[in-house]
């Protein structure tokens, strides 16, 4: 640890709701794992937005599990309240976050900002890779919704837990 508390191993956060995991997530992870020596998939588990959530918070830990089990250095975990703080209590000095188009930027700079202010983290943009640029969770589970094909967009074990759920969820049951 150096003298700002910050690990000398370059440990990063890929924060996120992950609801679900998808192929465009997958590919910011694994870049981020080349550039850093230990990446923590940290997804955000406020209890407040539970309800409006597809998958429980412990369905997206194990998916998320299971898309990062080829990347050696990658750990998944759950965190409730600042990123921040989770940054401070397991000592990583960047957070990195995919930027999909310019409109991403406004938001995701105003965060950076933010967090920066609050402890000593950098936030490290990298541009989504092209081919998944119009990707995003909520897209996905509104066109898996109508029976569209989602098929590209996430992993095959990731397709199955998405359509049950919507299956559940269009019979009335499920969460
Ligand atoms: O996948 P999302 O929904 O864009 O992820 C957003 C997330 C979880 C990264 C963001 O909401 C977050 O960092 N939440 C934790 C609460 C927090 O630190 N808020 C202050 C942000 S400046």
């Amino acid at each position: 640890m150096n003298d700002r508390g910050v690990d000398a191993v370059r440990k990063a956060v890929c924060p996120g709701s992950f609801d679900p995991v998808t192929n465009g997530h997958i590919d910011i992870i694994s870049r981020a794992s080349n550039l850093f020596d230990e990446v923590v998939v940290a997804i955000g588990v406020n209890k407040a937005k539970a309800s409006a959530r597809l998958f429980t918070a412990e369905e997206r830990i194990e998916m998320l599990e299971k898309a990062c089990s080829d990347f050696p250095n990658v750990t998944v975990a759950g965190f409730d309240g600042l990123l921040t703080t989770f940054c401070e209590e397991n000592g990583i000095g960047a957070i990195v976050k995919g930027l999909r188009a310019v409109s991403d930027f406004d938001y995701e700079l105003q965060m950076a900002q933010m967090n920066s202010s609050l402890v000593d983290v950098e936030t490290v943009f990298i541009p989504t890779s092209p081919e998944y640029s119009f990707l995003a969770s909520s897209l996905v589970k509104e066109v898996a919704t109508f029976g569209g094909d989602v098929s590209r967009l996430v992993p095959p074990f990731v397709l199955e837990r998405l359509t049950s759920r919507l299956a559940e969820r269009a019979a009335g049951g499920g969460r």
